[in-house]
């Protein structure tokens, strides 16, 4: 799978252990930013995976932050963009088999290394489970 990868400077050290795993597990990751520990804004790293998602060139995105919470505000103002706040991995499952999340957002100060890197794992192997729930994510654009 293709999955664009962003983070601004909260976030920069596990986006680089996420393109890892992403790496192990055989996808296709794309580091689009940032690059360093400057500060920087994060709804332009938010912007540049949800392109990337929206235009078909990445299957899915991952966006990381500090708490997650202002890259997954950022993500959810774009059209077809269904971005998951995950702290745990029962609400990655849930994001993916109910909501058919399309973003995935962590914070790398509240969500240590390990319970990020099986958020990821369950996040990326759950399937959108259709039927009913469909008809609800179609109500929202
Ligand atoms: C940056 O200090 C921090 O505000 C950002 O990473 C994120 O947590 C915002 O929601």
């Amino acid at each position: 799978m293709k999955i664009a990868v962003g983070s601004d400077h909260g976030g920069l050290a596990l986006k680089t252990i996420v393109l890892a795993l992403l790496q192990e597990l055989g996808h296709d990751g794309e580091d689009v930013g940032c690059f360093d520990t400057d500060s920087v804004d994060y709804p332009q790293f938010a912007d540049l995976v949800c392109g990337k998602v929206t235009s078909g060139q990445a299957d899915k995105g991952i966006l990381i932050c500090g708490t997650g919470i202002g890259m997954s505000m950022a993500a959810n103002r774009h059209d077809n963009i269904r971005a998951a706040l995950c702290s745990e991995q029962y609400t990655a499952r849930m994001s993916r088999e109910h909501n058919d999340a399309n973003v995935l957002c962590i914070g790398e100060r509240v969500t240590g290394p390990g319970i990020a890197e099986e958020i990821v794992r369950t996040w990326l192997s759950t399937p959108f489970n259709g039927g009913r729930h469909l008809r609800r994510i179609e109500l929202f654009n």
